[in-house]
């Protein structure tokens, strides 16, 4: 009779799989077996403390809806989801970072050179610059899905005073790969922590704070998509993001420009009378 003991389970649970099984399911099965045992064994896992980990795992499962998922947010806070983009962004493309739960379907088409910000209080930004492949090559017609927060720091779908599609949009690229838009300068504000993950962030005396960021997701025939975000060189958080979702190539100064300097042919033009901040941000994306 086989002895299953905490020293050969692990090469007992690899002895499991059939001949037909996928190459690739077996190596991650494999792996996640073998560390999360390893994990088990270094930390010698008690049962109470196994009990919490299920009980968590049942309430992010419970908290859990189409606009809202805990195992997102978790995968966030642990780092994994930074490390997966790590792991697959092309060093000569654009960085990706982090989706993040609020991005919403099917935006609303925008014009080139259309505002964002509407009637919301706060600092006009001008963010422009190019859609290139990684050659250089310009990309006309590349799809620029945007989002960011309101100025209360709340997504659309977080906020019963915004519509679904505020601070949403669908840019197209020009016959340059040239992109335009106006919006209001996002701010810094915190992951949601009343559920599980919030939990996490308390017991580990972390804070829930991701700095200021404009989300998009940019897509092109012949491309991988990138989602990515861009954030400010003076946010205060900049080096201590809940989720891990900042690189350098994703670090822009917001420029001071007076009112006079503000373009023509935008749908603000003539009615700007204040000074505005403008980004310039260019995205490169890898061939597919
Ligand atoms: C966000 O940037 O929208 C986000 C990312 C990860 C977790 C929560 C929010
Ligand atoms: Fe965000």
């Amino acid at each position: 009779m086989r002895t299953v003991n905490q020293h050969n389970l692990t090469h007992v649970f690899s002895a499991y799989f059939g001949d037909e099984t996928d190459p690739r399911v077996r190596e991650i099965m494999t792996a996640l077996a073998q560390h999360i045992h390893d994990f088990a064994r270094d930390v010698k896992l008690t049962h109470a403390e196994w009990q919490t980990g299920i009980k968590f795992l049942q309430w992010a499962g419970e908290i859990t809806t189409e606009e809202r998922n805990e195992f997102v947010l978790l995968s966030d806070v642990l780092g994994l989801s930074s490390l997966v983009d790590m792991i697959n962004t092309n060093p000569e493309a654009t960085s990706s970072s982090v989706l993040g739960p609020f991005h919403v379907s099917n935006p609303p088409a925008m014009e080139m050179g259309d505002d964002l910000r509407g009637d919301f209080e706060g600092q006009l930004v001008l963010v422009q610059g190019k859609v290139t492949d990684t050659e250089g090559k310009s990309i006309p017609g590349a799809q620029i899905d945007i989002w960011q927060t309101a100025p209360n720091g709340l997504y659309s779908s977080q906020d019963p005073e915004q519509d679904t599609f505020s601070f949403h949009g669908l840019l197209t690229s020009d016959d340059a790969g040239f992109y335009r838009f106006t919006t209001v300068r996002p701010v810094s504000y915190t992951v949601p922590t009343d559920g599980p993950v919030g939990d996490i962030l308390r017991a580990a005396g972390r804070h829930p704070w991701r700095p200021s960021h404009l989300h998009f997701i940019v897509k092109a025939e012949g491309c991988k998509p990138l989602v990515t975000e861009v954030f400010p060189t003076d946010d205060p958080y900049l080096d201590q993001d809940t989720v891990f979702g900042v690189r350098e190539d994703l670090v822009m100064e917001y420029v001071e420009r007076p009112a006079s300097d503000f373009p023509d042919n935008l749908a603000l033009s003539g009615k700007v009378r204040e000074g505005f901040a403008q980004v310039d941000f260019d995205f490169v994306l890898a061939k597919e």
